[in-house]
């Protein structure tokens, strides 16, 4: 990976921070892109120190925050000229409903929606540094949302945590699926995965969910088993031009019908670029 220009999302903490830490060690240079600085500063000097590499960068975003995820992708551009390879990781799981400051459900804004408009401001320059690749972290939890678009917002229905993170990570899939037609022949390649139950940080901010974890935890992997599919699609050659596929544990598997529906498809990609104010 020596050369290549890798940005994570979410880097301080879990599968985020582990795939940092190898990209890190194969010797690409890494932006780990944080929500905040002192942990993301913490875990930055954690893996120069461990792997000697200091070729990495800490960058700030916030991706609750429209303004944040523009004033990123700003900042980015002007620092640096391409991008070899995007690992959209970021992630949280609120049993509870939250809204963001525009109304909006907060695993919706987060996981789904900010990783959208990050996509859509960065599609330029990863193009222009093809080949390259992004990689969409899910989790196989998807299969347990329906088409349920029209209510995105949980303003008709009754709000279920599991429901609600289950369709952000759906999302993610479909414009994975989606963007792939669309960058057909540009040597862009964009794929999901889902990293497998991980032990992390993910959800404890949740009271029973914390309170239960140490039970259902021990059946976890490790972070580094976590990483282990995020790391094989950004770097394997095994992968090299496969794009709009979903992975679990190094295989490609089939989606199910929800998340190949094109029409479903085209209408979350004209709802997100509305919602986001993208032309
Ligand atoms: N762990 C699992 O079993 C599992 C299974 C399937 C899929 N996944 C997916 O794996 C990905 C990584 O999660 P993880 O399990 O490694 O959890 P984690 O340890 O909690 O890491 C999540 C990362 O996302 C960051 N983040 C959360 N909200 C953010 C925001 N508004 N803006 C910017 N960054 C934000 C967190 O920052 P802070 O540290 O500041 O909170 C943290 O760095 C997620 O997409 C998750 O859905 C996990």
């Amino acid at each position: 990976m020596q050369g290549k220009i890798c940005v994570i999302t979410g880097a301080n903490s879990g599968i985020g921070k582990a795939t940092s830490h190898k990209l890190a060690e194969m010797n690409a240079h890494v932006v780990m892109v944080c929500r905040n600085k002192e942990k993301g500063k913490k875990a930055l000097e954690e893996i120069k120190k461990v792997t000697g590499n200091n070729s990495i960068d800490l960058m700030i975003c916030d991706f609750v925050s429209r303004k944040s995820i523009n004033k990123f992708a700003e900042n980015y551009k002007s620092m640096y000229k391409r991008l070899d390879v995007l690992i959209i990781n970021h992630g949280i799981f609120n049993l509870n409903l939250q809204r963001t400051e525009d109304g909006i459900e907060s695993m919706f804004a987060v996981n789904y929606l900010g990783s959208f408009l990050l996509l859509n401001l960065l599609l330029e320059v990863i193009k222009d540094s093809s080949p390259s690749r992004i990689v969409i972290i899910s989790s196989d939890i998807y299969k347990q949302a329906r088409k349920n678009l029209q209510d995105y917002n949980f303003e008709k229905r009754k709000f279920r945590g599991f429901i609600a993170y289950a369709e952000s990570k759906l999302y993610g899939i479909m414009i994975s699926n989606f963007l792939s037609e669309r960058l057909k022949g540009t040597d862009v390649t964009i794929n999901s995965t889902h990293p497998g139950f991980t032990k992390t940080n993910i959800g404890l901010n949740n009271k029973m969910y914390k309170i239960f974890y140490p039970l259902f935890g021990i059946f976890a992997k490790t972070p580094e088993k976590g990483s282990e599919t995020p790391i094989y699609l950004a770097s394997s050659p095994e992968v090299e031009g496969i794009s709009g596929r979903h992975f679990v544990n190094k295989k490609q598997t089939e989606t199910n019908g929800i998340s190949q529906n094109k029409e479903f498809q085209q209408e979350l990609w004209e709802l997100s670029k509305r919602l986001c104010n993208l032309e």
